[in-house]
C-alpha cells in the first residue's frame, strides 16, 4: 500500500468508526484540535494507561501526580518559556499562508501556492496560549496555559519527595492538557494545538545523570516495541546540538516511521538541574536534596522521558492498520482490514455475537455479556450475518469474538474466535473468562 494511502485509510477508518472526529465538525471544523469518539477514547485512555502501569504501577521509584493547567506566570519566566518558547514564522506574501522557516522546503518554494522568494524575513512567534484569569482583563492578571506538564512537576518537587519519602533516583509522572499555538499544525493528531503528553521527571545525582539518561532512551524504545510497534518503524535519534532544547545538554528521540518519514513520537532529555535551580532562584526556596547518607546537599539532576499521548495513539493507529484476505460467505475471499492492537490497547477486548436474533438465543448472550463486563471491555453486535461482525470487528481491532449458537443451548459452550488466526475453539461457558483472559494476556 502507497504510504500516503495508509495515512487516508487512517484518517477514514478513524472518522468512519468513531475513533476521531474533526473538532467543532458542524460549524466547518477548528482545523487544529480533534475529538475522539467512542473507540477513540478507549484507545487513548489504553494508551495512557499502559504508560502509567510501566511507569508508576510496577515501579517502586515513580510516583505520580496531577497538577493545575494554570500556574503562577512567574513559573514561566523562571522555567525560560517566556522568553525562549518560540518558533520562527514566516508569511508568504503571495498567498498569506503561515510557515515554520525551519520546516521549510529547500526549494524555497511556497508549500501552498507554489511563489517562490515570497517569504518574509522570520520572526519569532510566542508559542504559549495566553489568558487572564479573574474578571479584570489586565497585565496582572494574565496567565498562560501550559506549554508542557514537566514545570508543574519541578514546582511541586519539595512537596512530592518529603510527602513520599524518595530519594533520587526517584521520578514523578504526570499525564495531562498541554497547550502550544502552533504556527503549523496538521498531519491529523500529530501536530495539534490542544494535546496531552504523558511526562516523567527523573531526579538523580548528578553524576548519575549520563546513566540513567542511557537506561530512560532504552526502557522507552522498548515500551513501543512492548505494545507492538515493529522496530523496523522506530529509531533512536541523538539530537544535534543547534536541534537541543534551551533546558537540554543531551536528548534523544523516539521517532515513528510515519507515512511521510521519520518524526518524533517522543523525546528524552538530559535537564541537568537547570529547572529546579530556576525555580530556587525565582521563589527564594531553596529546592535542594540533602542526602543525610553521604551528608550533602545537592540539586538533583533530571533525565525526563516526555511522550505525546495523540501521537502515540497515531503510531499505533498506523502499526496497527492491515489488509489481508479473509474468506467470505459466498466461499471465494475478500480484502478484510484489520487493526492487529495489542490486546491491551485494543478499545474493545472481546465481542459477544449470538449467531441470530432468535428469541433462545438473545437471552443467553444477555448472561455472557453481562459475565464478562465486569471484567472486559465487551461490544455487543446483533445485526447482520456472522461473517460481516467479524469484518467489523477486525476493523476496530477487537482481539476475540465469542459467538453463541443453537449448540450452545445443550452444550454450554461457546466459540471464541480470533482476529488475527481467524481461527475458532470451542470452550465451556464456566472457563470462557479464564480463558479470554488468558488470551488477552491480562493480569
Ligand atoms: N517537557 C518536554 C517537552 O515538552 P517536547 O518534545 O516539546 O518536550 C514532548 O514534547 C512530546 O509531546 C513530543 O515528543 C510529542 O509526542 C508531544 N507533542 C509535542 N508537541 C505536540 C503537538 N503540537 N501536538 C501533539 N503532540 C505534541
Amino acid at each position: 500500500m502507497a504510504k500516503a494511502d495508509l495515512m487516508d485509510r487512517v484518517v477514514n477508518l478513524a472518522k468512519r468508526r468513531g475513533f476521531v472526529f474533526p473538532s467543532s465538525e458542524i460549524y466547518g471544523g477548528f482545523r487544529s484540535t480533534w475529538d475522539y469518539g467512542p473507540l477513540g477514547v478507549l484507545l487513548k485512555r489504553n494508551v495512557k494507561d499502559a504508560w502509567w502501569r510501566t511507569m508508576v504501577q510496577l515501579r517502586d521509584d515513580i510516583v505520580g501526580l496531577d497538577s493545575a493547567i494554570l500556574m503562577a506566570p512567574k513559573v514561566w519566566e523562571a522555567s525560560g518559556h517566556l522568553e525562549t518558547f518560540t518558533d520562527p514564522l514566516v508569511d508568504c506574501r503571495n498567498c498569506k499562508e503561515r510557515f515554520r522557516a525551519d520546516q521549510l522546503p529547500e526549494s524555497g518554494a511556497c508549500p501552498n501556492c507554489g511563489a517562490k522568494g515570497s517569504f518574509t524575513e522570520a520572526r519569532q512567534f510566542h508559542l504559549m496560549f495566553k489568558t487572564h484569569v479573574g474578571p479584570v482583563e489586565d497585565d496582572a492578571a494574565v496567565a498562560y496555559l501550559r506549554p508542557e506538564t514537566a514545570q508543574g512537576i519541578f514546582v511541586n518537587f519539595q512537596n512530592v519527595q518529603t510527602t513520599s519519602r524518595k530519594k533520587p533516583p526517584f521520578g514523578i509522572a504526570q499525564i495531562g492538557k498541554t497547550f502550544r499555538n502552533e504556527i503549523t499544525p496538521g498531519n491529523f493528531i500529530f501536530r495539534t494545538r490542544e494535546f496531552e503528553q504523558m511526562e516523567m521527571e527523573y531526579f538523580v545525582p548528578p553524576d548519575d545523570s549520563p546513566r540513567w539518561y542511557e537506561y530512560w532512551c532504552q526502557e522507552r524504545y522498548r515500551w513501543y516495541v512492548s505494545l507492538g510497534i515493529p522496530e523496523e518503524k522506530l529509531r533512536l535519534r541523538p539530537h544535534d546540538a543547534d536541534e537541543l532544547s534551551h533546558y537540554s545538554i543531551g536528548t534523544s528521540d523516539v521517532e515513528f516511521l510515519y507515512p511521510w518519514g521519520w518524526g518524533e513520537l517522543e523525546g528524552i532529555a538530559q535537564r541537568t538541574d537547570f529547572d529546579l535551580r530556576q525555580h530556587s532562584q525565582f521563589s527564594g526556596q531553596d529546592l535542594s536534596f540533602y542526602d543525610q547518607e553521604n551528608d550533602r546537599r545537592y540539586l538533583p539532576y533530571v533525565v525526563e522521558p516526555a511522550a505525546g499521548a495523540d501521537r502515540a495513539t497515531l503510531a499505533f493507529l498506523l502499526a496497527a492498520y492491515d489488509e489481508d484476505s479473509a474468506p467470505n460467505e459466498k466461499g471465494g475471499t475478500d480484502t478484510r482490514t484489520v487493526l492487529r492492537f495489542h490486546p491491551a490497547l485494543a478499545p474493545i477486548k472481546v465481542a459477544v455475537l449470538p449467531l441470530s436474533r432468535n428469541d433462545r438465543l438473545v437471552p443467553v448472550s444477555d448472561e455472557v455479556a453481562a459475565m464478562l463486563r465486569p471484567h472486559l471491555q465487551i461490544d455487543v453486535d446483533t445485526a447482520g450475518s456472522i461473517g460481516r461482525r467479524y469484518r467489523r470487528q477486525d476493523e476496530v481491532g477487537t482481539p476475540l469474538c465469542v459467538t453463541i449458537d443453537f449448540d450452545t443451548l445443550d452444550d454450554k459452550a461457546v466459540t471464541i474466535r480470533d482476529r488475527d488466526t481467524m481461527t475458532q475453539d470451542r470452550v465451556p461457558l464456566d472457563k470462557l473468562l479464564a480463558e479470554l483472559q488468558d488470551r488477552l494476556g491480562q493480569p
